[in-house]
């Protein structure tokens, strides 16, 4: 698809990867809608429309759809990206804490595409759904924002195969670690439970990695050259190790072999 003349939207435009691929979108010749829980509180660049989202509950999302007229717009490219993190050990998390991260990363993602999904196939769009490595290396401690984004990406491959005949296109977008306040966003919970200095590995293992990662740009860069290029599918972006040689590896390993490897490499 030719960016130049689209419309495009973009959750969670306000900073990190959404925030690049809209300014990547907009400097393409997209006209760019781009969405944060509090617009009026951050200076938007040009080119990049403001709307208000929280992706927190169902029914605030189809609110914001339609007091917003965004069916309206009619939309090429749509881009959920919104999302945030929560740290914590499972056995003793508040669940809803586990809840308002699916309702928001899962749910609440999964109903802006129900209500956007009709006029993509009208226009034969394109829809992007940004999930995350987690989905091949789910991160410990990190269990519901694991879970939302492998169904995200389940999800995402039904989406793929239900509209392909439509036209409409379809991309499963799996970041590795991207620098961003991703990290500095993460809702974290310390566990009451001793052998902490396990949990504090862990942690220090994400944030090593996160500060040595590639910038949000080249994410938006590369989506938007799979754009240009009609792909569909799996994409996975990041370091050569994270996006190529790690997925690779791991396929052609048995999956106890990789289990054995995340443990040695997150608590040792
Ligand atoms: N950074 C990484 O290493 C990495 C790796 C894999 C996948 N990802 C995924 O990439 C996406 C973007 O993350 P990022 O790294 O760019 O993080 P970020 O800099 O913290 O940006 C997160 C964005 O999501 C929005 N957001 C957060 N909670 C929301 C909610 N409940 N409703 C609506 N919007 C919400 C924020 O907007 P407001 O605060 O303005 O509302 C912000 O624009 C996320 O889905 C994340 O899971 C990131």
């Amino acid at each position: 698809m030719e960016i130049k003349g689209t419309k495009a939207l973009v959750t969670g435009a306000s900073s990190g990867i959404g925030k690049a691929i809209a300014e990547r979108l907009a400097s393409g010749g997209s006209q760019v809608w781009g969405t944060s829980r509090n617009p009026r509180a951050i200076e938007w660049p040009e080119g990049i429309t403001p709307l208000e989202l929280d992706l927190g509950s169902a029914e605030s999302i189809e609110t914001a759809w339609n007091s917003q007229s965004m069916d309206a717009l009619k939309f090429d490219i749509v881009v959920n990206n919104a999302g945030f993190g929560f740290f914590g050990r499972f056995s003793n998390a508040e669940f809803d804490d586990i809840e308002a991260l699916l309702d928001a990363l899962l749910i609440g993602t999964m109903k802006l595409c129900r209500l956007a999904v009709p006029g993509l196939i009208e226009r034969r769009g394109y829809l992007v759904n940004v999930s995350s490595m987690a989905t091949d290396f789910p991160v410990p401690f990190m269990s519901a924002y694991n879970a939302a984004k492998a169904g995200l990406s389940g999800f995402t491959e039904s989406v793929v195969i239900e509209t392909s005949a439509s036209g409409m296109k379809t991309i499963d977008f799996r970041p590795g670690d991207i620098c961003t306040a991703f990290n500095s966003n993460m809702i974290r919970k310390n566990s009451k439970i001793p052998n902490e200095g396990c949990m504090d590995r862990v942690w220090k293992r994400i944030e090593e990695r996160i500060s040595k990662s590639p910038a949000p740009e080249v994410a938006a860069d590369k989506l938007a050259r799979c754009i240009s290029k009609d792909r569909t599918g799996t994409i996975r972006t990041g370091t050569f190790f994270q996006s190529k040689l790690a997925p690779l590896l791991a396929r052609l390993t048995p999956n106890s072999l990789v289990r054995s490897g995340n443990l040695a490499y997150y608590t040792k």
